[in-house]
């Protein structure tokens, strides 16, 4: 295991990376720290041959994550350069393009980009003890790390406005009814649920999955007929590695 200042990374035999967000006394709230080393955990994701899939998850008892970090708010560089370092470290921009699968294993708290993060993965399951919520607005902000964009696309327009504008805080079984879950496990239960369904897809050859993964998220994007033809294209690479 390498054990980061914010973050643990853990890699199985089996070809599953677990990735710990690692602040618990901090309710793993996501701060500058986290940021960079979940961006050097994704990139050696990304670049791993030995590692197939990820699992996400939150040490400690009560969260997966709290949101971002509220104590480093207004200590942030001027806009200019805060942008400048998202360029650089385009850590969504890895998520979003990770040719590996990831699951999310929530439990306790998981507020604001504690829901980026989960929605940033292409699967979430739930401990029946989690409690979700986008406070952003409440905060005078809105989110920025995808909440406005990927949370529509995945709950619908309507949803998303709902937990957007509301802030309100919702419950697992709540949040499986939306479709941010697809499935609420006991607490204890969890870790091994989420390790089963990764090994479960893992049973797909690797190209298969980034081709599947590729055409789901760059179809979404796309007008019909030019998503139908990437899917076209994208089969006919695995045609022909076959
Ligand atoms: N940023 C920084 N620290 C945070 C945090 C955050 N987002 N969320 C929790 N913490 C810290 C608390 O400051 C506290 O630290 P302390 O023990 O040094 O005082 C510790 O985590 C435990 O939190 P606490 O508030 O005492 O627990 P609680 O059970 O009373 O409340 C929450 C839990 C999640 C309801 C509450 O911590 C909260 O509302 N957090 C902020 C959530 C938020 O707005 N996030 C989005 C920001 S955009």
């Amino acid at each position: 295991m390498t054990a980061f200042a914010t973050v643990d990374y853990a890699k199985r035999d089996d070809g599953i990376a677990v990735l710990t967000l690692n602040r618990p006394a901090s309710l793993n709230a996501f701060n500058i720290q986290m940021r960079d080393n979940v961006y050097e955990v994704l990139t050696a994701v990304h670049e791993d041959p030995d590692v197939r899939g990820l699992l996400v998850m939150g040490a400690g008892e009560r969260a997966f994550c709290a949101g971002a970090d509220l104590s480093e708010f207004g200590t942030a560089p001027s806009q200019a350069i805060a942008r400048q370092v998202r360029f650089e470290r385009d850590i969504w921009g890895l998520w979003l393009s990770m040719p590996k699968p990831t699951v999310a294993a929530i439990h306790g708290y998981c507020l604001g980009s504690g829901i980026e993060i989960a929605i940033a993965c292409d699967i979430r399951i739930a401990a029946d003890s989690a409690t979700f919520g986008m406070p952003e607005l409440g905060l005078g902000l809105i989110p920025a790390a995808g909440g406005t964009q990927l949370l529509p696309r995945l709950l619908g327009s309507g949803r998303a406005l709902d937990l957007l504008l509301s802030g309100r805080r919702f419950t697992a079984g709540e949040a499986l009814r939306y479709g941010l879950v697809t499935q609420v496990v006991t607490p204890v239960d969890l870790e091994a649920t989420a390790i089963a369904i990764l090994l479960d897809i893992l049973h797909a050859p690797s190209p298969a999955l980034a081709a599947a993964k590729r055409a789901v998220s760059e179809g979404q994007d796309l007008a019909l007929p030019q998503a139908m033809a990437l899917e076209r294209r994208l089969a006919g690479t695995l045609a022909t590695i076959a």
